[in-house]
């Protein structure tokens, strides 16, 4: 079976192949960073429209480098949810109108769940069931995977995504935006132990996260010293890589799972993964560039659905918010 990923939930809009007996075949993607650079955030009516041009060139793009036809399609995949709608839109038009051309199953995926098993892409893929720290622009999640569509959500945080408390500390260290990537590269040359910064929500027990006062200590230490962005963007990564350690730590502890797996945006992050690592549990990830919003993981999502018998849409429409935990395995 041969599947075709759509994706296009924020700012990324990509097209991807995804084979049951060959995996991965191809994927494309095309990224609208510099098009939002100006406005320090994503614009969702200029995502949408960036995303109704580069869909159709991306899916031939990835087409050509596997040597495949549209009729060599069994079933398409379109990221549903969660995102933002107009741009969701886009990928969800583009993806039913296809699969009713082409007389094949346009199956709804949940960009979360592409997160989620985004790992399996790599080899040797986890095997469930499977503790997931999904961190993103968007989420910062601590799953327990207990099988295809069998979520459960064991912490969460209650304000800012890690990923956006990385992006607005960027910022104001003056690193543009999204700017995790950069204040890591910055982290580098900086002394961690510098600021004592907060390890939020550790002091107490549970898995709930918090990443907003993180966010703001470093911006009252980013007023106050002037000059010390390095050392700065180094004690919030030290903060922020702990405090998202101790609930991991916490929820294997809890749960009795013994497989950790890093997912999202934010675990492209060295310090992260290491730190993780270190825990002494088998750690599976994702390459960097499937860390990040990709359709590798939106085809792959689609085929191990279709694979098991879902051969239709599970949602009408898009889901602007679809929590991951409301899936279902499989629908027949
Ligand atoms: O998964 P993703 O591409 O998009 C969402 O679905 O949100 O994640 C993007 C997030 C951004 O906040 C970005 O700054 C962050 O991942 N990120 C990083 C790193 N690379 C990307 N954060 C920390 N360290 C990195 N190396
Ligand atoms: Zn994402």
């Amino acid at each position: 079976m041969i599947v075709l990923g759509l994706e296009s939930s924020c700012d990324e809009t990509a097209s991807a192949l995804y084979c049951s007996e060959r995996g991965l075949l191809a994927h494309a993607i095309h990224s609208q960073i510099a098009l939002h650079d100006a406005y320090g955030g994503v614009v969702p009516e200029l995502a949408s429209r960036d995303h109704v041009r580069k869909w159709l060139p991306l899916l031939r793009a990835s087409l050509s480098e596997a040597s495949l036809t549209l009729s060599d399609l069994d079933a398409i995949a379109y990221t549903a949810g969660p995102g933002l709608a107009g741009a969701l839109m886009v990928g969800a038009v583009a993806g039913r109108s296809l699969g009713f051309a082409l007389g094949v199953p346009a199956i709804a995926i949940n960009h979360l769940e592409g997160h989620l098993l985004a790992p399996l892409l790599e080899s040797p893929a986890p095997a469930y069931p499977f503790l997931c720290l999904l961190v993103s622009g968007g989420h910062s999640l601590i799953v327990a995977v207990r099988g295809l569509g069998e979520y459960e959500i064991l912490g969460e945080s209650v304000d800012d995504a890690v990923g956006e408390a990385f992006d607005k500390t960027a910022k104001l260290l003056g690193l543009g935006y999204p700017g995790g990537a950069a204040l890591a590269a910055l982290a580098e040359s900086g002394d961690p132990t510098a600021f004592a910064f907060p390890r939020p929500m550790t002091d107490r027990p549970g898995l709930q996260m918090s990443f907003s006062g993180l966010k703001t200590a470093a911006l009252t230490a980013t007023r106050a010293h002037p000059g010390r962005e390095a050392d700065i963007a180094a004690s919030f990564q030290a903060a922020a890589v702990d405090t998202l350690v101790i609930k991991v730590k916490r929820a294997l502890a809890q749960t009795g799972l013994e497989r950790i797996v890093i997912a999202g945006g934010v675990g492209a992050n060295t310090h992260l993964r290491e730190s993780l690592k270190a825990l002494g549990f088998s750690c599976f990830y994702p390459r960097h560039e499937f860390c990040t919003d990709n359709a590798a993981m939106i085809a792959l999502a689609g085929c191990l659905r279709a694979d098991a018998g879902e051969l239709v849409s599970v949602v009408e429409g898009v889901k602007p918010r679809w929590p991951v935990d409301s899936l279902l395995p499989p629908a027949r």
